[in-house]
This record gives structure tokens, C-alpha cells and sequence, in this order.
């Protein structure tokens, strides 16, 4: 159904293009590309029709709203939507179309030199460590950092960033000895230890030994969404993404909903991947040399040993992108 509709925008595009030299419109971007999130406000994006979402956004001047839809936003606005092939001019033009549709809140919210477009400030709020998902409660689940590799034990392990090659024995320490934590410091000593908070949790047979997506399902963890907001409720996006792998090994299935339930958008978008299917190169050497999913696999998320967790896919059907359900 999506191809088929993407097909039938590029035909009429394609017709378009016979007509006159084409440029699409600000609408037609913004249909194709932005609406995605435009529309109901995924991910914090400012919705389209919604004065009040875009007025304080204004209010700096439209300079720096182009600004933010061609380079992106640590909070992420993807640079050009995702779709790095649009020239400036469609970006631009889509923007206007949005701000079109706001009008009046616009006006009343437009810096009041209208000569001279004030320059947005360079100075963007400046990208704070990636909006942190999960802060559980009780027990604190591991919680990856944008783009930061997470530490590791030592640095002339090249393996060390891979939970798998780790001595078992050396699993779930007591804070004081665990390596990360301060032992001279008080406060280290006063902290539960992993073995003790994580014993009621349902089990897994890799990483630290807890299935973290099932403790979630199961509501025996409570995680903090946003780290200044008790009250933050997750962006859940339902849309499996299926990658097909060359030879005999399953098609990788790539679960958004299990992600954005600990995971802010930004976490991955656009760092680690650019927001669209197919678009991002991703190997396994690059998995296992701490890349793309292995940011976090093999690091904070369940490890590279689990083949089966992402290769999930018989490959029998032709790979798509499948909404697992209506996906938003
Ligand atoms: C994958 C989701 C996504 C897509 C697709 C997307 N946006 Fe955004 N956009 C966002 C989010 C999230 C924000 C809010 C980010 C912020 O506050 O910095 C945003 C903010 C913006 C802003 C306001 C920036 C500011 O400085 O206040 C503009 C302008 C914008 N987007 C334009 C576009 C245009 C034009 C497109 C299509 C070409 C597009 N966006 C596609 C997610 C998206
Ligand atoms: C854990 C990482 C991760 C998080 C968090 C994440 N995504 Fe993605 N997203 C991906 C990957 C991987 C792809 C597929 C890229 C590819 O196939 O090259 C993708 C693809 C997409 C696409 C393209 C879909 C298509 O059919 O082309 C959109 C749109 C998108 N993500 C939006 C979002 C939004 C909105 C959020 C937050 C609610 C989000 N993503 C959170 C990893 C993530
Ligand atoms: C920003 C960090 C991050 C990135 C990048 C990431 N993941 Fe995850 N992933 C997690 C976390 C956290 C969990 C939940 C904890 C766990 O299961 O260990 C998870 C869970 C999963 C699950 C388990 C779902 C379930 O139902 O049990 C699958 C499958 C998965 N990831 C695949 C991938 C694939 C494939 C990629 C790369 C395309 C990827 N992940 C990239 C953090 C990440
Ligand atoms: C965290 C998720 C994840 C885990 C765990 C995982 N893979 Fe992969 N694997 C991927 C992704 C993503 C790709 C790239 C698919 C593509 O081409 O888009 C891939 C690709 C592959 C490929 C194709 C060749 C290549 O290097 O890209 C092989 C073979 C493979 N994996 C084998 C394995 C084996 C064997 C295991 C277990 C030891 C494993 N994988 C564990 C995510 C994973």
C-alpha cells in the first residue's frame, strides 16, 4: 500500500516534470516527507495548523527555522527531514507551507523589525547529553548516550566493549567493584547491588542476564522517561523496519516500538541512522566494531550473541517496511 502510493507520486511526479521544469511545492514536500512527524506532532515536532506549537518557534525568525530544517536539530529534526537529496528550495518551501498554515499566530509572534530578518543566534540551545530515556525505578536499566561510547572496562581490551567476551564471573559486581562507580566514595557503599535489585526481574541468557524488554512489559520496572519530567510519557512508534541480509542468515527486523519505549527519537536520529528505510549502510563488522545497533548492543542493550533477537525473519516474504500495526 505505502509503494503503491509512493508510486503513484512519482508517476504523477514524472508528469509533473514533463509539464513544466519541476520544482516540487512546499505542500508536495511536505506531504511526501514532513508530515510523517508534522502532522500529529511526532516526537515533539511542532504540528501543522497548530499556532501555539510554532509561535515561540517564530518568534526568533524565519532565517533560523530554514536553518533547522536543512541542518537539523539536536532534538530531533532530522536535517532535511531525512531526505538529504531535496534541494534547499523544496526544504524551504516546505517550511513556508507550514508556516502558512499558522498565519495568524505567526503574525502576532513575528519579531517586530520586519526589515531586516534577525539572525537567529548561532548559539542553538546547546545539544545537552541526548535527552535520556529510561531512569527506572527501582532498579536503574542500563541507559545509552547519544553517540558516546559507553565506558569500558579498559582500553586495551579492543574487546571490551563486548559484554560476550567478559569473564562470567565478572557480571552484575557490587557498585564498589563494578568499575564505574567511585569505591573510596561513601555513597557507592549505601547503593543496592545488581544481584539483589535484579532478582525479581524475568531472565535472559546474555548481557546482564534481564530481559529488560519483558521487565518493561511485565511493569516490574517503571522507567523514567525524562530525566526533569516525572510525569513524561514515551513517544511509542509502532514500525518495524525489515533490513534483508545477504546468504543464508535471517532478515534482520528492526522493532521501532520496543526502542522508542526506553528511547527518545534522538537517541538514533539522525546520528546513528538517518530516518529512512534502506538508507543507512549496516554491516555486522560494523555492529561488532561498537557502530550503528552496536552502539548500544553489546554495550547497554542485550549483545551480539543473540543472533536469533535480530535475525527474526524467515526469508520467505519480500522485505518491507510493515507498520506492526497503525503505525503513527
Ligand atoms: C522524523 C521526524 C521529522 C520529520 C520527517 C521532519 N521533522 Fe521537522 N521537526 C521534527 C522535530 C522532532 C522537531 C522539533 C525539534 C526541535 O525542537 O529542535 C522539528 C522541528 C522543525 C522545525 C522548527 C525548528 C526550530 O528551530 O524551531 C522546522 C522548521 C521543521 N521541523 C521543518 C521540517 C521540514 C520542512 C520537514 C520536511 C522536509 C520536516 N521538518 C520533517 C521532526 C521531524
Ligand atoms: C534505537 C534506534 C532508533 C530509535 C530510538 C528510533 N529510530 Fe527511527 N529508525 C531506526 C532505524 C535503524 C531505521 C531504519 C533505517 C534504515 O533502514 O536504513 C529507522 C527508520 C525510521 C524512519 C523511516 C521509515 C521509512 O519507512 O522510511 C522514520 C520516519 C523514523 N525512523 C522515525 C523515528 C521516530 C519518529 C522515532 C521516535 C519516536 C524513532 N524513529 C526512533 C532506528 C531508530
Ligand atoms: C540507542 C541504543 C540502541 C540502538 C542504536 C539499537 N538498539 Fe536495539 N535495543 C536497545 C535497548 C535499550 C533495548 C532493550 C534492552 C534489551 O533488550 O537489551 C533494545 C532491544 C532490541 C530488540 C529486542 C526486542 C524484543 O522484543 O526483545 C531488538 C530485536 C533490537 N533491539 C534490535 C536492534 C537492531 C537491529 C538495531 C540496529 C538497526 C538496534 N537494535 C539498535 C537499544 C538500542
Ligand atoms: C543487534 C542486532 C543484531 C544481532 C544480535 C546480530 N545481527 Fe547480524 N546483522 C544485523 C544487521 C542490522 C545486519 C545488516 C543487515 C543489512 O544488510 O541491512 C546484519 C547482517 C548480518 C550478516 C550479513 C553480512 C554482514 O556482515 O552484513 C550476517 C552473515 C550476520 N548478520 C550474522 C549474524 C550472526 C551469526 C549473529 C550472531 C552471532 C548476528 N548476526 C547477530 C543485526 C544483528
Amino acid at each position: 500500500m505505502r509503494n503503491f502510493k509512493k508510486f503513484i507520486v512519482a508517476a504523477a511526479g514524472l508528469m509533473f516534470v514533463g509539464a513544466v521544469l519541476a520544482q516540487q511545492s512546499g505542500k508536495d514536500v511536505y506531504t511526501k516527507v514532513c508530515a510523517t512527524c508534522h502532522a500529529n506532532g511526532l516526537a515533539g515536532a511542532p504540528r501543522y495548523g497548530n499556532g501555539g506549537d510554532w509561535a515561540p518557534r517564530v518568534a526568533g525568525g524565519t532565517a533560523g527555522l530554514y536553518q533547522s530544517a536543512l541542518k537539523g536539530t539536536p532534538k530531533g529534526m532530522p536535517a532535511k527531514g531525512g531526505h538529504l537529496t531535496l534541494p534547499d528550495g523544496e526544504v524551504k518551501a516546505a517550511v513556508d507551507y507550514m508556516l502558512a498554515s499558522v498565519k495568524d499566530a505567526v503574525k502576532a509572534a513575528e519579531p517586530k523589525k520586519p526589515a531586516v530578518e534577525p539572525k537567529k543566534p548561532e548559539s542553538k540551545p546547546a545539544p545537552t547529553a541526548a535527552p535520556i530515556a529510561a531512569a527506572p525505578t527501582p532498579v536503574r536499566a542500563p541507559v545509552p548516550v547519544q553517540g558516546v561510547a559507553v565506558t569500558t572496562a579498559s582500553a586495551e581490551d579492543i574487546n571490551a566493549f563486548n559484554r560476550l567476551l567478559k569473564p562470567a564471573s565478572k557480571r552484575n559486581l557490587p557498585p564498589p567493584e563494578d568499575g564505574i562507580h567511585d569505591a573510596a566514595n561513601d555513597g557507592t557503599h549505601a547503593l543496592q547491588p545488581p544481584q539483589a535489585a535484579f532478582a525479581s526481574l524475568p531472565k535472559s541468557l546474555s548481557g546482564n542476564r534481564i530481559n529488560w524488554v519483558e521487565a518493561l512489559n511485565q511493569k516490574k520496572i517503571n522507567p523514567r522517561y525524562d530525566r526533569v519530567d516525572p510525569t513524561a510519557e514515551p513517544i511509542v512508534m509502532d514500525l518495524n523496519i525489515v533490513r534483508e541480509v545477504k546468504g543464508s542468515m535471517p532478515d534482520v527486523v528492526y522493532p521501532h516500538k520496543q526502542h522508542t519505549e526506553w528511547l527518545d527519537c534522538s537517541n538514533c536520529h539522525p546520528a546513528i541512522f538517518v530516518p529512512q528505510k534502506g538508507a543507512n549502510q549496516i554491516s555486522m563488522a560494523a555492529i561488532l566494531l561498537g557502530e550503528k545497533c552496536g552502539v548500544c548492543h553489546g554495550k547497554v542493550a542485550f549483545p551480539v550473541s543473540e543472533c536469533r533477537n535480530c535475525h527474526s525473519k524467515k526469508k520467505d516474504v519480500a522485505a518491507t517496511a510493515v507498520p506492526a500495526s497503525a503505525a503513527k
